[in-house]
């Protein structure tokens, strides 16, 4: 199955206008059904090109085969909402050449090889065999140097590894990848800082871009975790206690820069567990999926549309 026959694009043309037009396109997860219907909702409303990303945890809960068909008919969808943008379809954190070549084969439009745990020649060569064979086939590739903090599929890594700026040139000239995942501060998951003081390392940012001028840079763990949604959860008998996320004004600020891809997963799910929590307990008789599933929907449409226009500031592109 090749991804221009599912209507996909792959990420080179969206990565290098996000990049000189200076917003970021959105690398959103998906896991299901409703995270895409309103994915495709939110970006056909606000005109936005997305990056739907399938992880390794999406793969085993509902299958890359299911999940690649799922794309082929949100372009579909997207077509019948009348939207013009592109949309990609992104193997998320790709841990080895295998199931790189597994999704490229089966229809997706782009891959993250994510070589970040190995000494910088073996991520060298990991992600170079990745371009080599994704080339063939116009399928886009992101590598990644620096390692982040948190939860990312079954790994908890307890430390931040920040990109050194010197390694940069040397990857991207070596591999050929498309664009760059970064470790500056983010993290994954809900819990991300001990309080919103803490700042990203604009520091580390700046230098890397200066020794990149152009080049599509990504950030990782990119969730603000909105705080209306943790108190929704908690007050409709949920316990997610001190979730804290990067602060909006700071996204903003590294899109202003060279970062042209932001991926969130951690809001879709505060988001879609703050509705269904809600819709539970003010509905105690309901039991029909549709409706706590439907509430779930529109509260990640809001979010994302919110995301688009404010955030990444995607929104009106194309
Ligand atoms: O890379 C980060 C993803 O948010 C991990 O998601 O739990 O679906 O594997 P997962
Ligand atoms: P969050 O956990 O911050 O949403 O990050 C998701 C991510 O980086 C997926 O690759
Ligand atoms: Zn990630």
């Amino acid at each position: 199955m090749k991804f221009k026959d599912l209507g996909l694009s792959n990420t080179a043309e969206m990565l290098k206008k996000a990049e000189s037009e200076k917003y970021a396109v959105p690398g959103y997860n998906f896991n299901n059904l409703e995270q895409l219907q309103a994915i495709i909702k939110a970006c056909a409303d606000t005109r936005s090109p997305v990056i739907l990303q399938v992880s390794r945890g999406a793969r085993n809960y509902v299958g890359a085969t299911l999940l690649s068909a799922m794309a082929g008919g949100a372009t579909k969808y997207a077509n019948d909402l009348g939207m013009k943008a592109p949309i990609a379809l992104h193997l998320d954190h790709g841990e080895n050449f295998l199931i790189c070549k597994e999704c490229i084969d089966s229809g997706f439009s782009s891959v993250m090889i994510d070589g970040s745990a190995l000494p910088l020649e073996e991520n060298i060569k990991l992600t170079k065999q990745v371009v080599d064979y994704a080339k063939k086939f116009d399928v886009s590739v992101e590598g990644e140097l620096g390692a982040l903090k948190g939860i990312e599929d079954d790994l908890n890594i307890a430390k931040s590894v920040y990109t050194n700026p010197d390694d940069v040139i040397k990857f991207v000239t070596a591999t050929g990848v498309d664009s760059l995942a970064i470790s500056i501060g983010t993290s994954h998951g809900a819990y991300k800082f001990k309080s919103e003081s803490d700042m990203l390392r604009f520091d580390i940012l700046d230098e890397i871009a200066a020794r990149l001028p152009g080049f599509p840079l990504v950030l990782h763990g990119a969730s603000s975790v909105p705080q209306n949604l943790v108190e929704q959860i908690n007050k409709f008998g949920g316990k997610i206690s001190g979730a804290i996320g990067i602060p909006e004004d700071q996204l903003i600020k590294a899109v202003e820069k060279n970062v042209c891809k932001i991926n969130v997963d951690s809001d879709s799910r505060l988001a879609f567990t703050a509705a269904v929590r809600k819709f539970l307990i003010e509905s105690p008789d309901a039991f029909d999926p549709r409706g706590y599933l439907g509430a779930a929907r529109d509260e990640m449409i809001e979010l994302y549309k919110h995301k688009n226009t404010k955030v990444l500031k995607s929104s009106n592109r194309y």
